[in-house]
């Protein structure tokens, strides 16, 4: 007995060693910290549950029969966040560069069997240098048999991936499938090709960062939500995260503590929409002032600007929302903003997270790139999202509905539940002075003529009325009123229950 707690011993002190201090320390020089320190961040002190620390790869091909490091390069287990479980696994880049065996992909597929069936989040966090070299196909099958649990987890519990070091080639792809992807700045780089082999083939030459890091796929290419300065931030944020979200599907958001009034008023929001319909406003300064306590977490924050999509808390309860930034492209929708924001909606929709859409929109961005880089196809992916959420939806409109983003952005024709409108709202095919060109084409002669039919249109159309009279809208609200009257709708729907078809799935516009 004594004999065995002797090795116990020995063998744990040898995982918590991992590739030895030379290259812990060439980790800490890059700014990076271990596997280990990283759990510690996560989770709540002496929280974490450690699992397969003795797994060792089962490779005898070019002299790995000799080199064993007990764990495997990667770190498993539970712990939890704010008192929450949450499962984890954090590739160890000291031991055989973080690159993933069999063995290490066996301990991966665990963590994520295991939260599946209890119901709770896997954070994974990605520092390796991909497939293990060494063990070929074997290692291949390993992130197959990641990818496929990715896909069977989703819309059951939320995944979120963290980038703290290199994450190439196939290996990108069990991020990609997760919900949420965290980078941090210089350390963390995914692209599918490196620059080595674009220089050989396409000739391009980039360094890792302009190619694949944080700053890219955060205002490029949208594959990152957020982009952090070290580690120690983003694993932060993390935890932030997880604090909006339900542990899986079968459970409810849960509910934070505010001491924020559900009936406070906010008399400056009367005037936030300016009288001319052209000058912009920031539509965060609407948010910021309507949910609980001003606290509000958003995603994708520098990808397509033009759509702002976040968590808040309304009467302590997580909520999506989505709303047309007025400051950027006038609000309008965009490839980029169609896909953020749909993806978002389908998240909201999957971990029954209720949805607040602000709608200020003139209508889909009009151009040539945008029609042959197929708006019609991006475009409809939001509009799916939308129809086919059946969580509790209102929507407020600000100022402008027009057209087909109008009725894309949670209009009550794609079951809204509860549709406001401001005073300033105008819901319209068009504006009026491309409404009145359209209908007057060649009748027109004079600027005062022109001027006078857009007066009128703008007395007829540019108001909530029409869609009120219709019922399409609820109410028209005043400004100051809006946080407590979306507390109230929330509060009233928040035992929504909805019957859906049965079908195998549904087949949206990828
Ligand atoms: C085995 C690996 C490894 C790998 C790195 N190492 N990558 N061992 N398999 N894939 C080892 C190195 O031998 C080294 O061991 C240690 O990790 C650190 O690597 P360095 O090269 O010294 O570090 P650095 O200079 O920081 O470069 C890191 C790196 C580079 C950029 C990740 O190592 C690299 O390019 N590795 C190969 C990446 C690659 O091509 N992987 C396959 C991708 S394809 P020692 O003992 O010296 O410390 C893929 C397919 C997935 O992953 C398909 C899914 C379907």
């Amino acid at each position: 007995m004594r004999h065995i707690i002797g090795q116990l011993e020995q063998k744990r002190a040898l995982a918590r060693q991992g590739g030895g201090q030379k290259r812990i320390d060439a980790q800490h020089q890059r700014g990076k910290l271990t596997a280990r320190e990283r759990i510690e961040v996560l989770f709540d002190p002496d929280s974490f549950e450690e699992w397969d620390m003795f797994v060792e790869h089962r490779c005898n091909d070019f002299g790995m029969d000799k080199e064993q490091i007990p764990g495997d390069g990667v770190v498993t287990g539970f712990g939890t966040v704010n008192g929450r479980p949450v499962f984890v696994y954090s590739q160890d880049f000291t031991v055989f560069g973080g690159s993933l065996s069999e063995a290490h992909a066996e301990k991966i597929c665990k963590v994520m069997d295991q939260a599946v069936k209890v119901g709770a989040p896997v954070v994974g966090i990605n520092d390796s240098g991909g497939a293990r070299i060494q063990e070929g196909v074997a290692s291949l099958a390993g992130y197959a048999e990641v990818f496929q649990r990715n896909v069977d987890a989703s819309g059951v519990i939320p995944q979120i991936s963290v980038i703290l070091g290199p994450c190439a080639g196939g290996a990108v792809y069990s991020p990609a499938l997760t919900d949420f992807i965290f980078m941090v700045k210089d350390t963390a780089h995914m692209f599918v090709t490196g620059p080595d082999v674009l220089r050989t083939v396409t000739h391009e030459t980039i360094s890792h960062q302009d190619l694949g890091g944080a700053k890219v796929h955060t205002t490029m290419s949208g594959v990152a939500d957020l982009a952090f300065e070290n580690d120690v931030e983003a694993l932060l944020y993390v935890r932030r995260l997880i604090n909006f979200l339900p542990l899986s599907n079968r459970a409810e958001p849960p509910l934070r503590p505010t001491t924020d009034s559900l009936d406070r008023v906010e008399p400056s929001l009367n005037t936030l929409v300016p009288d001319n319909p052209n000058m912009p406003y920031d539509i965060k300064e609407l948010i910021l002032k309507v949910v609980d306590e001003g606290l509000f977490f958003e995603i994708k924050p520098d990808f397509a600007p033009n759509l702002v999509v976040g968590f808040g808390h309304f009467n302590g309860a997580t909520t999506g929302i989505v709303a047309n930034q007025p400051m950027v492209l006038a609000g309008c929708l965009d490839i980029d903003a169609s896909v953020k924001g749909a993806r978002f909606v389908r998240f909201c929709d999957a971990f029954n997270i209720p949805i607040v859409t602000f709608l200020d929109v003139p209508g889909f961005l009009p151009g040539v790139a945008q029609e042959h880089a197929g708006i019609i196809r991006h475009g409809a992916k939001l509009l799916f999202a939308y129809a086919e959420a059946t969580v509790p939806k209102v929507t407020v409109i600000t100022r402008k509905g027009y057209g087909g983003a109008y009725v894309v952005m949670g209009s009550k024709h794609l079951r809204a539940d509860i549709n406001y409108a401001w005073p300033s709202a105008e819901v319209a095919v068009m504006g009026a002075k491309g409404a009145v060109e359209i209908l007057y084409r060649g009748d027109i002669q004079t600027e005062a003529e022109l001027e006078a039919r857009i007066a009128a249109y703008r007395d007829a159309f540019a108001n909530p009325f029409g869609a009120a009279r219709r019922g399409f809208i609820d109410d028209v609200i005043m400004p100051q009123s809006t946080r407590r009257r979306l507390c109230k709708a929330l509060t009233m729907l928040r035992n929504k229950d909805v019957a859906a078809p049965h079908r195998k799935h549904a087949n949206p516009p990828l």
